[in-house]
């Protein structure tokens, strides 16, 4: 079978709710990934930041197979001996007191909501069913009925309702003063990514999220980053808040935390959140299983042995050299931090992504007119030159 063939297959048989690039994959490794014909690609995606350790990363793969071939899935109803290592390394890594597992992005974006609204009844004093969670324009936080009934995107949540909008007022994102005007004595949380991701990595201004901290301090408001995408070196640090030196009262993670090999996230969180909520209060069959925890260890081991966090700022700076010294009508700026780039387009993005595809490099556009750049974190100089010749030649020819 060729491309067409698996792709007539795929829109056949699958729902169609994504429209990918007209790439098959079949194998990866590091950044580059190769399709069923066998064409090979520069991966400027990294699935989402899901494999900043790079495709198939032979470390965490070792850890993946040793710890199938003893026990997947126990459940919560036994223990297992991976967990316990999972939680002292979060625990060692990101100084949070504990955490919670979960598996996709969304479970553990809506475990923070959780936490928030029994935190705001059970300690804040929050008349029951009265908790607002404050959130922001642009944002995207996943795919849940809960969460898309607060994005401001229609391809997100038209359609999919009824929501409760009252309990998820929204501020714009970055200023400060519209975040104070949405503040209740009801307020529980105020949820944001301190870059966001899926909005085309826009970057707060500064102050922005040391400002929310003084304002969710000040009103007794829980502060909540959600660093699913931003987080685990992707943006040039362990946590894109560090930029601001600001220590929210939970961190959302997930993608990296597994190096791609296996759905594991987490909510970040001291006791005096974290155990608001009880045995039986909530869970998941999956969540905090060996097989998982035991890859998310290793993920976690891998960006500190391989000095990922590092080489994301260093090859981020790089990147985003080189992309500036394109000259083109048609761009409008380079923005990012670490390897995570908006490369924003006056024109749609879509026909550079078809294009930047024929020249052997993935990427993805969002909102129309920009293009994401945001290999895996292994990626080298010499890999970031050819992908620079090869946007520099699409540019030029779609200027023509
Ligand atoms: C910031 C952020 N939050 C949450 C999610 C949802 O994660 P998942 O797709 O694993 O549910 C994403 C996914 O892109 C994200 O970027």
């Amino acid at each position: 079978m060729r491309t067409k063939d698996y792709i007539e297959i795929e829109n056949e048989f699958g729902a169609h709710n994504y429209h990918p690039l007209d790439v098959v994959v079949e194998k990866a490794e590091g950044c580059w990934v190769t399709d069923v014909d066998g064409k090979k690609y520069l991966d400027c995606l990294a699935a989402y930041s899901a494999v900043n350790q790079g495709h198939c990363n032979p470390k965490i793969f070792k850890t993946f197979v040793e710890q199938a071939s003893k026990v997947t899935l126990t459940s919560r109803a036994f223990r297992n001996d991976q967990l316990p290592k999972f939680y002292k390394k979060l625990n060692e890594l990101t100084g949070y007191e504990m955490s919670l597992p979960m598996n996709s992005g969304a479970e553990a974006v809506e475990s923070a909501i959780k936490l928030a609204r029994r935190w705001a009844y059970d300690v804040k004093g929050v008349a029951e069913n009265k908790a607002e969670i404050i959130v922001a324009s642009g944002n995207f936080h996943g795919r849940t009925t809960t969460i898309v009934g607060f994005s401001d995107d229609p391809s997100s949540f038209k359609g999919f309702g009824p929501y409760c909008k009252e309990a998820f007022p929204m501020h714009e994102y970055g200023n400060l003063e519209d975040l104070r005007s949405k503040v209740t004595p009801n307020t529980a949380a105020v949820l944001i990514e301190p870059i966001q991701g899926e909005g085309g990595v826009v970057i707060p201004p500064d102050g922005y999220l040391k400002g929310v901290e003084k304002i969710c301090k000040e009103n007794n408001i829980l502060f909540i980053t959600d660093e699913i995408q931003s987080g685990l070196g992707r943006a040039g640090k362990l946590f894109a808040h560090y930029y601001e030196g600001v220590r929210p009262n939970m961190v959302i993670i997930g993608k990296a935390l597994s190096g791609g090999f296996y759905p594991v996230s987490a909510v970040l969180a001291d006791k005096n959140v974290m155990l608001v909520i009880k045995p039986g209060e909530h869970g998941s069959t999956f969540g905090g299983n060996p097989l998982g925890t035991a890859v998310a260890v290793r993920a976690l081991e891998v960006l500190e042995e391989d000095n990922l966090i590092e080489r994301s700022n260093e090859m981020g700076e790089y990147f985003m050299e080189k992309l500036r010294s394109i000259k083109s009508p048609m761009i409008d700026f380079v923005r990012g931090r670490g390897l995570w780039i908006g490369f924003v387009l006056k024109t749609k993005a879509r026909r550079y992504c078809e294009m930047l595809k024929e020249e052997g490099i993935l990427c993805k556009e969002t909102h129309e007119n920009i293009i994401r750049f945001a290999p895996p974190l292994i990626i080298k100089k010499e890999e970031i030159d050819w992908a620079i010749e090869k946007i520099e030649k699409v540019v030029k020819a779609l200027d023509n």
